[in-house]
């Protein structure tokens, strides 16, 4: 009786699990709005190709598993011991040395693994594929951000660098050049493509295209250390018209400050955070402060004007031209957490709402409050203990960085 009830409770289990995993996974397809880090929700002709590839592919997977999960649970039941029979059915015959058998089941995944490898490199050869007028940005993985460099007029000369929101036109391929400055990361927008490794001293290639305007959300995917797990990024994709604005705005100067506290904020900016940070056109401070240098940077850096060079931290000059900061994990705007929680959705040239002058302010107070770093290694923006004057008056300055 038991042995019976045991069966049966195996056959339940069983079950259950296989409706608690498709439903996980159908839950999981349907929402990006819950699930922005979906790789089964494409919204471009890259991830379509994978898509294409994976339903088909899990369906023949899906069937090998319903078969050996429907044989193993048969044999649970047929060879089970029960009161009729307390010694069992006996042993069952074997089957060992069958050469019809051994020879199925070589071919047959042989077979199975043959047609799908036809198919994988066909994918793989139409991911790497570009028509059209390409657009070429250079992605920079570094300890805990993105950095998106643009030579928009072709000329060889980086002449757009931003941070954390790669901006992007709808409709139009995007090869972005994958570079690392310190260890490993990954690069991985889902709806838009599959992971590509940032690896240092190597430029690995991957192509963007996303169908319609939206913010589509990333992650760092290899582990990357400290502040591995907060490495996002964002790919803000505009309508063709919007975009040309955007490279507008970029590549023009942001208007010098005229308020008071705004102008004291740049030249506290000018002192205390050029070092690292870049506004384009504003020359460092004399010195670095808290031992920081610019670190060296051998594979890129001698394309790129000093005045345009970042270096161990995000680009600022037009900060206020992003949705989210800090690696995104903080909004630049109040009311605007759609640039956040939602993948598909309007993206605007410049965000609008009031900026979140408070995100800004508790960055600046002490950011490894809210992003683990390690500034004593070079790894991350340390506390400048700035007082609360000095604290509004950088922000007044940052908010007119548009
Ligand atoms: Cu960068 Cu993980």
């Amino acid at each position: 009786m038991r042995n019976k009830r045991n069966a049966t409770i195996a056959l339940v289990l069983g079950i259950i699990t296989c409706l608690v995993g498709g439903w996980l996974l159908l839950r999981g397809a349907t929402s990006l709005e819950t699930f922005p880090l979906n790789t089964l929700n494409p919204q471009g002709t890259k991830a379509d190709v994978i898509y294409d590839l994976v339903v088909p592919v899990f369906a023949v997977a899906g069937l090998v598993f319903i078969a050996v999960e429907v044989g193993v649970l048969w044999m649970v039941y047929r060879f089970r011991r029960n009161d009729e029979d307390v010694e069992g059915v006996g042993e069952p015959v074997q089957l060992h040395g069958n050469t019809g058998l051994e020879i199925g089941w070589t071919i047959v995944p042989a077979v199975i693994l043959a047609v799908i490898a036809v198919f994988n490199a066909n994918a793989i050869l139409q991911m790497d594929d570009v028509s059209g007028d390409v657009i070429d940005v250079t992605v920079i993985g570094q300890q805990w951000w993105w950095e998106f460099r643009y030579d928009t007029d072709n000329d060889g000369a980086v002449d757009i660098i931003t941070a954390t929101q790669l901006v992007m036109p709808a409709g139009r391929d995007v090869r972005v050049q994958i570079q690392s400055r310190d260890v490993i990361h990954s690069f991985w927008i889902p709806a838009l493509n599959g992971k590509k490794d940032a690896v240092p001293g190597r430029t690995h290639p991957l192509v963007l295209e996303a169908a319609e305007p939206g913010i589509y959300q990333g992650q760092c995917t290899e582990f990357c250390g400290l502040s591995h797990g907060v490495m996002r990024m964002q790919v803000k994709v505009l309508p063709q018209a919007e975009y040309d604005q955007w490279v507008d705005v970029m590549t023009t100067p942001p208007e010098q400050p005229t308020d008071e506290a705004a102008k004291a904020g740049q030249d506290l900016f000018v002192q205390q955070c050029t070092a690292c940070h870049q506004v384009n056109g504003l020359e460092p401070g004399a010195e670095a402060p808290y031992g920081y240098a610019k670190l060296p940077n051998p594979n890129y850096g001698e394309d790129v004007g000093s005045t345009l060079l970042s270096q161990n931290a995000p680009n600022l000059t037009h900060l206020m031209m992003r949705d989210t900061f800090a690696g995104s994990l903080l909004d630049l705007y109040e009311d605007n957490s759609d640039a956040v929680d939602t993948t598909v959705g309007s993206a605007e040239v410049v965000p609008t709402g009031e900026p979140a002058v408070n995100n800004i302010k508790r960055w600046l107070r002490n950011p490894e409050d809210i992003k683990p770093m390690n500034p004593d290694n070079n790894q991350g923006m340390p506390n400048l203990g700035l007082s609360e004057q000095q604290i509004d008056e950088l922000v007044a300055y940052l908010v007119t960085l548009k």
